[in-house]
């Protein structure tokens, strides 16, 4: 005979009852994968504590499973001037639609991701906290806002939520905190002993320029070795580099302040990176302003317009401000200043790493990946400026050097699973260099499936970005098609849009057939053309009005056929 159930079993039975159900969604809206990998963390750490967790991308969630759960954590990232990520869009417009109402009953947090040097900042996030209180769910845990740095803020969050999810399985009595911090599997970093938190240096094996002599641009092709670092990845994925401001700033800085850049101001374990001038160069953002670092500063500065820049009236002027600025300008134009070296390091963010998509294959270059990095610059308030990663890369890094870097895996930018599926591809300037990594993997594996490129750029002699790559390519049969369009070339600009506008019917066909579309690079013009373009593809080609064009597109979305990697 089996034991009946003790009393102290079926008491907590009872208490377990009278709280929610141990169960949660987990919902992210990722566009680079940031908010999919910390949903995820947050999920293991649930499970963890025996809850049924469902994870989800926002965009294959079923918006009527809201009603059968009980705790709904969100986790999502903005984008450009405040748009959600392109997993995040569906659900989000069905929580702003009549179809969502009466969320009485639901229990949820949201953690929002965003960058302060933006106007909406964390904007996806704030709207579905707002929006789901208005729906009448109630917020277990505050939101946490992430200013581009997530890691610590991300911690704070998945402590927050475990506190409150528990009371609330609890019966909405407190728990105690040792229960909450209970084994908690954390994800990563368990499988590469190399991270974001751990990079790795990797030798500079190769460094060139792509573009010919007399081009307007300089695009480097980095080849990187991994050996020894265990790391791995698949077409798709990014690399982050952690990159080193220009010395020249960091000296003017410390100049301009009569600062001692050997001033110790990080722990010394860091070694020469504790100094004031290794911090400045390594650890620290100084070529961007944001409200929170002229709040911080105000407080050390003799000039009364830098609080007067700050009231909430004048935000307009405070944009326009800080618009093309870096830490040299506020510090030349606003002094006297009492900002001793020492607080620099908590007046300013920390230097972010910058991601790059990978432009090989890891199959056909064991331990090694490609970069294509085009240098930023230009000029404003009367001085040259750049990209800190892209100059730095262009002008100062050679081969034998070494770079910190990391992989981050891009989930929603992958080959189809299946080899002989066709594969449409769009990729101008360095949005490229996905697309070398996805025809080097279909090269090396042999695989049957049509591959389709449209490249652009401005001019073909001097800017074709691999161009004998892509020959070799065609003869191998990896490469099916290739459209390119210089811009620059011609009395009128051609774009890889119109390309695709003049092969209409065959782009149609293929995606009828089955095929994916990929998109790579500039954002705010190239991809949200080639957006409308697709939308005019399908509603010509298929003979639908507007709104059966967009349900179709939409449809590619959601089954990962259309996939943007977009910057
Ligand atoms: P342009 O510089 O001559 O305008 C890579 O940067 C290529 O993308 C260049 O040829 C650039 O052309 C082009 N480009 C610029 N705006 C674009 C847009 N809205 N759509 C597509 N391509 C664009």
């Amino acid at each position: 005979l089996a034991a009946a159930p003790g009393a102290a079993a079926i008491a907590e039975a009872v208490q377990v009852q009278a709280g929610a159900p141990r169960e949660a969604t987990v919902l992210f809206g990722s566009q680079t994968g940031n908010s999919q990998r910390l949903a995820g963390r947050l999920a293991d750490k649930l499970k963890a504590l025996g809850f049924e967790v469902t994870l989800s991308a926002m965009n294959v969630y079923k918006p009527a499973n809201l009603k059968k759960t009980a705790h709904l954590f969100i986790v999502a990232s903005t984008h450009g001037e405040g748009d959600p990520p392109d997993n995040a869009l569906p659900f989000y417009e069905f929580l702003y639609s009549k179809r969502a109402s009466g969320l009485e009953g639901l229990k949820y947090s949201v953690l929002a991701l965003g960058d302060t040097s933006y106007e909406f900042f964390c904007k996806t996030g704030r709207d579905f906290d707002e929006r789901l209180a208005e729906l009448g769910a109630e917020r277990i845990a505050d939101r946490v806002e992430c200013d581009l740095d997530f890691e610590e803020p991300a911690s704070l969050w998945f402590g927050k939520v475990l506190d409150a999810v528990q009371a609330s399985v609890a019966g909405g009595a407190a728990v105690a905190s040792q229960a909450v911090s209970a084994p908690a599997a954390d994800s990563q970093g368990t499988e590469n002993l190399y991270s974001r938190t751990n990079p790795f240096r990797a030798e500079v094996l190769t460094t060139i320029n792509l573009n010919g002599r007399g081009s307007d641009r300089e695009t480097r092709h980095l080849e990187l070795s991994l050996e020894g670092s265990g790391l791995s990845y698949q077409p798709g994925d990014c690399v982050g580099i952690y990159p080193e401001n220009d010395p020249a700033l960091v000296d003017a800085i410390i100049a301009q302040m009569n600062w001692k850049p050997n001033e110790i101001v990080l722990p010394e374990r860091q070694g020469e990176d504790a100094t004031l001038r290794g911090a400045l160069l390594r650890h620290f953002e100084i070529t961007v302003l944001t409200r929170p670092l002229l709040e911080k500063a105000q407080s050390y500065s003799a000039d009364g317009r830098l609080a007067e820049l700050l009231k909430p009236e004048n935000k307009d002027e405070l944009r326009s401000y800080v618009n093309g600025r870096d830490l040299l300008d506020l510090l030349q134009d606003f002094g006297p200043w009492t900002l001793p070296a020492g607080a620099v390091t908590t007046v300013l963010r920390k230097l972010p790493p910058r991601l790059y998509s990978i432009a090989s294959s890891n199959k056909a270059n064991p331990d090694e990946v490609h970069l294509t990095i085009r240098k930023v610059e230009y000029e404003s308030h009367g001085r040259k400026r750049g990209g800190v990663c892209s100059v730095q890369v262009s002008e100062r890094l050679e081969a034998g050097d070494t770079l910190p870097l990391f992989i981050q895996e891009n989930p929603n930018f992958k080959l189809p699973a299946d080899p002989s599926t066709p594969v449409i591809m769009i990729g101008p300037g360095t949005g490229v260099a996905p697309f070398r990594a996805f025809l080097e993997e279909r090269e090396e594996l042999g695989s049957e499936g049509k591959t389709w490129l449209f490249y652009g750029d401005r001019h073909f002699v001097t800017d074709f970005l691999y161009q004998t790559d892509w020959q070799r390519m065609l003869n191998s049969g990896a490469l099916s098609k290739l459209e390119v369009a210089f811009s620059r070339d011609s009395e009128e600009k051609v774009y890889v849009q119109h390309r695709m506008l003049e092969h209409a019917a065959e782009l149609y066909g293929w995606l009828q057939e089955g095929a994916h579309i990929y998109v790579c690079g500039d954002e705010k013009h190239m991809a949200h053309d080639v957006h409308k373009a697709l939308l005019t593809i399908v509603e010509q080609q298929g003979g639908l009005d507007s709104e059966a064009a967009a349900a179709y597109v939409a449809e590619l979305q959601a089954t990962q056929r259309y996939q943007r990697d977009v910057y």
